[in-house]
């Protein structure tokens, strides 16, 4: 039985992998830190001071005061890059699945590592489709820690056994295993081996696929 869908937001519902990575590379650059598109695929799923940690490595230079105001730099170059998102931004197909599994009465939650997860939602014009949206600040562990989607289904009272957790990220989908829930890859099923199912763009979604699993 399916109770609720937890969610992740980037790269599931909305396209900001390239949004990410500009603000990356202008900050990398601007320290002197190689960074491509190889580069940010890694840190798909992966929270900001996580990634920026993975940027730098264990460069000299960068004590903890340095990292945090790099990030915020970061955070503000990022905020620009999604200023204009609206929601034509949704991937095509996406707020129907929010809608049709809201019409079936299961919960809908979200479990994004990002901190710009509620704005987004907004600007989307999603955010009122959502049962409940956990907070990434408090939890222990980010992905491929399954905190943030344990506290997702807990927020919507939901057992984890009867989720299905939806993710792009490696990281995600190892989460979502942690988390003793049934987990959906968006993207390439080589990247999410791992994944108990994998489709292409959530627009390939069949709510009736999972209902009667
Ligand atoms: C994830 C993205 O959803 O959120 C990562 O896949 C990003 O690339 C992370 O680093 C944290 O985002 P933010 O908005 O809190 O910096
Ligand atoms: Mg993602």
């Amino acid at each position: 039985m399916l109770a609720a869908i937890i969610f992740d937001l980037d790269g599931v519902l909305t396209d900001t992998a390239e949004a990410h990575f500009r603000a990356w590379k202008r900050l990398a650059d601007s320290i002197g830190v190689p960074f491509d598109h190889a580069a940010n695929e890694q840190l798909k799923g992966i929270d900001r001071m996580g990634s920026l940690d993975r940027i730098i490595g264990d460069r000299p230079g960068f004590n903890a005061n340095e990292r945090a105001r790099l990030a915020a730099v970061k955070n503000g170059w990022y905020l620009e890059e999604i200023a204009g998102f609206t929601p034509a931004d949704l991937f095509p197909g996406a707020r129907a699945v929010l809608e049709e599994a809201r019409g079936a009465g299961l919960k809908i939650a979200l479990a994004s590592a990002s901190r710009n997860a509620p704005l987004l939602l907004e600007r989307l014009g999603i955010a009122t489709l959502f049962d409940a949206v956990a907070d990434p600040a408090a939890v222990a562990a980010g992905k491929p820690a399954p905190d943030i989607f344990l506290a997702a289904a807990r927020a919507v009272d939901v057992a984890p056994a009867l989720c299905l957790g939806v993710e792009d990220a490696e990281a995600g989908i190892t989460a979502i295993r942690a988390a003793g829930m049934a987990s959906l890859g968006i993207g390439s099923p080589a990247v999410l081996a791992n994944a108990d199912r994998v489709i292409a763009a959530i627009g390939a979604f069949r709510l009736g696929e999972y209902r009667s699993a």
